[in-house]
């Protein structure tokens, strides 16, 4: 696990959108396993910058996402499907049929989740997952649990997940309580994971992600397992990190 220091979401953002643009000119026809919510806007609005100076090329990549609540249209204002176009898509020149996200509007999750497992292996699996990570551990939405969930699945929200999204709609009661997400299998079998966090909020699971017993109840901490896993933090989001164990900070300041 290598994690990475910045100084400020500015610089977070960046330096993510630079692990991204290296994959996207090393292999142009690249399978990038993306995320949504707050912590990504940045780089993917620095991905926006790049290419429309001309330094990136998205024609022949492919995109998974993560996730998707159950029961929105892709044109629902709140659907995933919705915010990737507006925050990424629309401003770059990927094939929008190259883009792939769980289907909220299927009512039959069992054919959903084998659908979605299906085309991440028939696409030859993903080449760099891009990860957010919520207040108490999740990845996707593989919400704390007694076990690791493996292929893509229907979860039911968590109260502290529900809450945290709450700010997204205009009441609680319209937030989704379930979702589709990939599982922990699909994650763990990207070839390489880069997990982004900032802010004071994500200081305590980032340290104990790192640090902690590798458990279903906190699941980004099976990303120890992972041989090839970057981890980009503002300050805040490693100030606890940097006092348990300064030295797994790859360029801490002294
Ligand atoms: C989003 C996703 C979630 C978020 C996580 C952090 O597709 O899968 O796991 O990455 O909830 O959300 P933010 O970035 O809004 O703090």
């Amino acid at each position: 696990m290598k994690i990475i220091y910045t100084e400020d979401y500015k610089s977070m953002s960046r330096t993510a959108a630079n692990i991204i643009s290296a994959q996207v000119i090393l292999k142009p026809t690249s399978v990038l396993g993306l995320a949504t919510g707050s912590s990504p806007l940045g780089t993917y609005s620095q991905l926006i910058d790049w290419y429309k100076k001309g330094d990136l090329d998205f024609s022949q990549c492919y995109a998974v996402n993560l996730d998707e609540y159950c029961g929105l249209t892709k044109t629902n204002e709140q659907s995933y499907a919705y915010f990737m176009y507006e925050n990424l898509f629309k401003h770059i020149n990927i094939d929008m049929a190259r883009t792939n996200i769980p289907d909220g509007t299927n009512p039959d999750a069992d054919a959903e989740c084998a659908r979605y497992d299906k085309l991440i292996e028939d696409l030859g699996g993903i080449d760099i997952q891009l990860l957010g990570i919520g207040h108490n551990g999740h990845i996707g939405f593989n919400e704390p649990s007694d076990s690791f969930k493996k292929g893509t699945n229907c979860v039911h929200l968590t109260r502290s997940t529900i809450e945290a999204n709450t700010r997204f709609f205009e009441r609680e009661e319209d937030v989704p309580t379930k979702a589709y997400t990939m599982g922990i299998k699909s994650i763990m079998g990207a070839k390489k994971v880069l997990l982004i966090a900032n802010g004071a909020a994500k200081a305590d699971i980032i340290c104990r992600m790192a640090t902690g017993d590798i458990e279903p109840e906190c699941p980004a901490s099976v990303l120890q397992l992972h041989n090839d896993v970057t981890i980009v933090c503002d300050k805040e989001a490693l100030s606890v990190l940097a006092q348990k164990a300064p030295e797994m900070i790859t360029n801490l300041p002294r």
